[in-house]
């Protein structure tokens, strides 16, 4: 079955979104495999984010992720991937569907409350990066 990471950005975190988010992917009838509120070292999100290194906003980027804690997730189901960035929306807020959670929580690029996996590849390495110690077992009924 499908696996996604799903990063709640320090803003969302200091915002008190984290219940209304883990809600809109459980009510769609995703299974949550791995849940863990952390704060994060430069290195760690340097790391997270090195196929962005080379762009101007890579400082800003990672400061943002470094400002307080973010809670890193794992989500399983059908096609969650792509179906959890929909959840999700388009990365400029500008551009994100009323409906969406950019679209109805963030103004901002660089304060866009969350992140997900843009691909199944890139959600295997950052699941790998973030959940080291593996995530849980169970399924969910509704698979
Ligand atoms: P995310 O989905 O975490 O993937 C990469 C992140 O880079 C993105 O969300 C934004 O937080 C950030 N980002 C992308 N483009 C810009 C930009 N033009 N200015 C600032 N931050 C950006």
């Amino acid at each position: 079955m499908e696996q996604t990471f799903v990063m709640i950005k320090p803003d969302g975190v200091q915002r008190g979104l984290v219940g209304e988010i883990i809600c809109r992917f459980e009510k769609k009838g995703f299974t949550l495999k791995g849940l863990k509120l952390q704060s994060v070292e430069r290195a760690f999100a340097e790391k997270h984010y090195a196929d962005l290194s080379s762009k101007p906003f890579f400082n800003g980027l990672v400061e943002y992720i470094i400002s307080g804690p973010v809670v890193a997730m794992v989500w399983e189901g059908k096609n969650v991937v792509t179906t959890g960035r929909k959840i999700i929306g388009a990365t400029n807020p500008s551009d994100s569907a009323p409906g969406t959670i950019r679209g109805d929580f963030a103004v901002e690029i660089g304060r866009n409350v969350i992140h997900g996996s843009d691909a199944v590849e890139s959600a295997r390495k950052e699941i790998a990066l973030w959940f080291p110690e593996g995530v849980a077992e169970w399924q969910s009924s509704l698979h």
